[in-house]
């Protein structure tokens, strides 16, 4: 679809300072423009900047696998950090028993319980809860913020029901899903390396988050015991190969994005040697820090450094949930600025992280002619009054940086696999192999899906292609992390 970005506005003087327009809108600042104008440009040079053909997916899957191999060589390698996950062994099916899991990774955390019944039974019964995190619990300290998840826990815990059971003697374990790089050091204990996706908690950074999750629970006299520390990542994945074997890769596209993968622990300099029984681990790529061959703007440039973390995961700020909405509410100031919205650019426009993600999925699906949801989703969202033509170029917008989002994700997925193909070759491209994948951009947003697809089928060709399936996981990271709970369970297995 191509658009012709051009208003007419009437001739304006200009004139600085808040003014309210016909419905109600805060509009702050005057456009000085007279006649007709033109923001097609913008449009233009956008979609050059985002563009994502085959030559750039080549580029940054091969820098991904550059960038994996920096990692594993030594600490530090690379933009990757290529975590140990301490996840040597996976769930076999036969994992029997009450779990819990605890999932902090994202604007909520969510509580679930899970009774495993073995081979034959496999999952009995799950329940879980969702509770969203207040905004200054956010930014506030770290004893605030596992004080409010522990006390979620706690009532979550009171509520058991009689489906499920725990064995005699033992406590309640728990899968703790902490969806920020951690230096792992046990299964059980990792080192908050930094806070991302907005968090900002003051004092956990350099602590062990699992100690500071006992502390917590100790504090409230909540008795249960931390079995499992796992990225969301990584609970995706063990999750997913609880049913299928064949998956090889775990992959969050949600509010920040991550992947991990399976390696074999003669392929990580990094270790001088050590052991696991199984000879495999899987690494935590920590992927959303990737910074290179990525077609970037002066929007995402001017994002990056009014973040909390400037210069930091620079790859989630390109693809993931958090960040879309505003890449594109940045590009319809600049746009608004120039005219394409009227002779003022409302106020709203202004508010950073005001249009999310959500938004754009929500317009990007309106078939309406005249694209009422559109329409009204710049209105209400963002103050913006819009005839057909403005719509459309929003569309485009949301579109050029989303198509660019997915199809860099999809980039990455092949530099992943493309990596272990070459060390083990034949058994990633010539056999079924399952990238099990999870997280609300992927779940709902199409588009953003079908553009991972394309970049990968574009990379590998349609006949490898067909090989590599991308197979949505839905809350596999909760049960995942309970499974985990229970292959590392402290009590050892009976089963
Ligand atoms: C974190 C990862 C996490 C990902 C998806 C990123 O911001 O660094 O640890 O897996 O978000 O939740």
């Amino acid at each position: 679809m191509s658009v012709v970005a051009t208003a007419t506005l009437p001739p304006v003087v200009g004139s600085f300072g808040i003014g309210r327009s016909r419905r109600g809108v805060s509009r702050i600042k005057m456009v000085v423009r007279s006649g007709v104008v033109s923001v097609a440009p913008i449009l233009t040079k956008l979609q050059s900047e985002c563009a994502t053909p085959l030559p750039v997916l080549r580029r940054v899957a091969d820098e991904m696998t550059a960038d994996m191999r920096a990692g594993l060589s030594v600490e530090g390698g690379g933009d990757l950090k290529m975590i140990l996950s301490y996840v040597d062994s996976l769930p076999s099916g036969n994992e029997k028993g009450l779990f819990y899991a605890l999932d902090l990774g994202g604007t909520n955390f969510r509580v679930l319980r899970v009774q495993l019944g073995g081979k034959e039974e496999r999952v009995i019964a799950t329940e879980f809860e969702q509770v969203s995190i207040p905004q200054e619990l956010m930014s506030g300290t770290s004893e605030e913020l596992f004080d409010f998840i522990v006390s979620g826990l706690a009532k979550f815990t009171q509520q058991e029901g009689e489906n499920f059971h725990l064995s005699p003697g033992r406590k309640r374990e728990i899968g703790f899903t902490f969806s920020f790089p951690v230096k792992q050091t046990s299964i059980d204990s990792g080192i908050l390396i930094k806070w991302t996706k907005g968090f900002a908690v003051s004092g956990t950074a350099g602590k062990d988050v699992v100690a500071c999750l006992n502390e917590a629970m100790k504090r409230q006299g909540l008795d249960m015991q931390v079995s499992a520390l796992v990225n969301d990542a990584v609970g995706t994945f063990a999750g997913a190969k609880y049913w299928d074997d064949d998956v090889m890769v775990g992959v969050i596209l949600g509010t920040g994005t991550n992947a991990c993968y399976v390696e074999r622990m003669d392929s990580i300099p990094k270790l001088h040697g050590s052991f696991s029984p199984s000879g495999r681990t899987i690494i935590n790529t920590e992927w959303g820090a990737f910074s290179k061959g990525l077609p970037l703007t002066v929007f995402d440039r001017d994002m990056d450094a009014a973040s909390i973390n400037p210069g930091e995961q620079i790859f989630e700020k390109t693809i993931a949930g958090m960040y879309l909405g505003e890449i594109v509410r940045r590009v319809l100031l600049k746009m608004a600025e120039e005219g394409a919205f009227g002779s003022c650019v409302p106020e709203k426009l202004f508010t950073p992280f005001i249009l999310r993600t959500q938004d754009l999925c929500a317009m990007q699906k309106d078939n309406t002619d005249d694209l009422q949801a559109v329409g009204s989703i710049l209105y209400d969202v963002a103050g913006v009054e819009s005839n057909l033509n403005s719509r459309k170029l929003v569309v485009e917008v949301c579109d050029t940086i989303v198509k660019r989002g997915g199809r860099l994700a999809g980039a990455g997925i092949v530099g992943i696999l493309q990596k272990m193909e070459q060390d083990s070759e034949g058994l990633i491209f010539g056999k079924r192999t399952v990238v099990a994948m999870d997280g609300g951009l992927y779940e709902h947003y199409p588009q953003y899906r079908r553009y991972i697809q394309d970049a990968v089928t574009e990379l590998l060709g349609t006949e490898t292609s067909q090989n590599v399936i991308i197979e949505h996981s839905k809350d596999g990271s909760g049960i995942g992390a309970a499974l985990l709970a229970a292959t590392n369970s402290k009590y050892g297995h009976d089963y």
